[in-house]
């Protein structure tokens, strides 16, 4: 024991008054929401699903609490030659830290239901966001026909904001689309709601795709380059999150394809605002944030978009006033707190 050590005690509430001065400094962070950079667009919440940090298996169910396998089927319409269609369990699973979606491979004399996966997000309150996928989809190069790989926003038929890959399209075009698309009076499509976009990557590597719904505009990205950007018919309802992967022989997929498709996940990152929130109305996140101090930079998250394909967040940063004052002495208090906390260990 050191002779000029003071007492445990005044070591104990001398450390608890400088904690006390700089609460900050133990604010678990983004408590107050989540700020993109890149765009400068605010939201409250955020869902992340990193499918690498789940183990394999075949109960997705039980392992993605935010996310429901769904397990439905379409009906045929023979008048039109649209097929029916099954969504499967068992075209859903996680293997090596990826999901994986399966549109089973259809023969193509085959009356049976095309065998397809589709995911929702249990969530139904989405309004407005950034919604990220980083995905990649495998066809067969020896198959027939396609199939339509979707990650989209939807509340109804007419509610609805769609990243679509339709193999059948070659692997650098992407389409995105807000519906209504289609005037059925008519029979053609409403102007400037569907784009059939030419992209640098292809779609069967590995990339991110987003779609930042914000009430003015919605904007398309690919690994966190815009574009496209869309003004009509975007959103106005609250909605869920769905993946698919399907066909059913209709003027948008086409024949569905012979041999196994795949869509490969390596996770979902949404920031977003929920109906409550947008009106400001969520009363969890005002006092939560409340709780923390309130909107400071040390209680909201800047998203940094610009440091590749990764949207992590950057956790609490401090930024902007990083070499200020305040900051440098706050990082002394708990650099001291912690000398003292591991003398107080050694002295027990
Ligand atoms: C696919 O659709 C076409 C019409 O577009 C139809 O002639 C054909 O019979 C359909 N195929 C099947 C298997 O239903
Ligand atoms: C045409 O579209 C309108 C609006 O979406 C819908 O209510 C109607 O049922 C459609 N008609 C046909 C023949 O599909
Ligand atoms: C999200 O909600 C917050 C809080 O109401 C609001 O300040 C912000 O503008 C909303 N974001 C968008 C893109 O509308
Ligand atoms: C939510 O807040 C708005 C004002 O921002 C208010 O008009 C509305 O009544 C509130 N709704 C509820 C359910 O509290
Ligand atoms: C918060 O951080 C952002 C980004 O680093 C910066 O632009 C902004 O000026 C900071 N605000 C304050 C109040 O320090």
């Amino acid at each position: 024991m050191s002779p000029t050590l003071p007492a445990l005690p005044a070591v104990v509430t001398g450390a608890a008054i400088l904690l006390s001065l700089f609460p900050l400094a133990t604010a678990a962070g983004c408590e107050c929401g989540y700020m993109l950079k890149q765009t400068s667009t605010f939201f409250t919440h955020k869902m992340h699903t990193d499918f690498s940090e789940i183990p394999d298996t075949t109960d997705v169910n039980a392992a993605l609490p935010d996310w429901q396998v769904q397990a439905w089927a379409f009906d045929t319409d023979s008048s039109t030659g649209v097929m029916a269609r099954k969504n499967e369990a068992e075209n859903v699973w996680i293997k090596g830290g990826k999901l994986h979606l399966r549109q089973k491979g259809h023969k193509k004399d085959d009356r049976a239901p095309v065998s397809v996966a589709e995911v929702h997000s249990k969530r139904t309150d989405f309004h407005h966001g950034s919604f990220r996928a980083k995905y990649k989809v495998t066809v067969d190069k020896k198959a027939d026909g396609g199939t339509v790989a979707g990650f989209f926003f939807y509340y109804d038929d007419e509610d609805e904001t769609d990243i679509e890959i339709l193999t059948k399209d070659g692997d650098k075009t992407i389409r995105y689309t807000q519906h209504p698309a289609y005037d059925n009076v008519t029979d053609s499509t409403i102007p400037d709601t569907t784009f059939q976009m030419q992209v640098k990557k292809p779609w069967s590597t590995m990339q991110e795709h987003r779609f930042d719904w914000t009430p003015a505009k919605t904007t398309f990205f690919q690994d966190n380059s815009a574009v496209k950007e869309m003004t009509k018919n975007v959103p106005k309802h609250e909605g869920k999150v769905m993946i698919n992967l399907w066909a059913n022989n209709g003027t948008w997929s086409g024949l569905p394809s012979t041999k196994d498709v795949k869509m490969e996940m390596e996770y979902i990152m949404i920031y977003f605002n929920t109906s409550a929130s947008q009106s400001g109305n969520d009363t969890g996140f005002n006092s939560a944030c409340e709780a923390a101090g309130g909107p400071e930079n040390n209680t909201i998250c800047w998203v940094n978009d610009k440091s590749g394909t990764d949207s992590e967040d950057s956790k609490v940063t401090f930024s902007a006033s990083s070499s200020s004052p305040a900051y440098i002495l706050q990082s002394l208090v708990l650099v001291a707190g912690a000398g003292l906390a591991v003398l107080f260990l050694v002295w027990a």
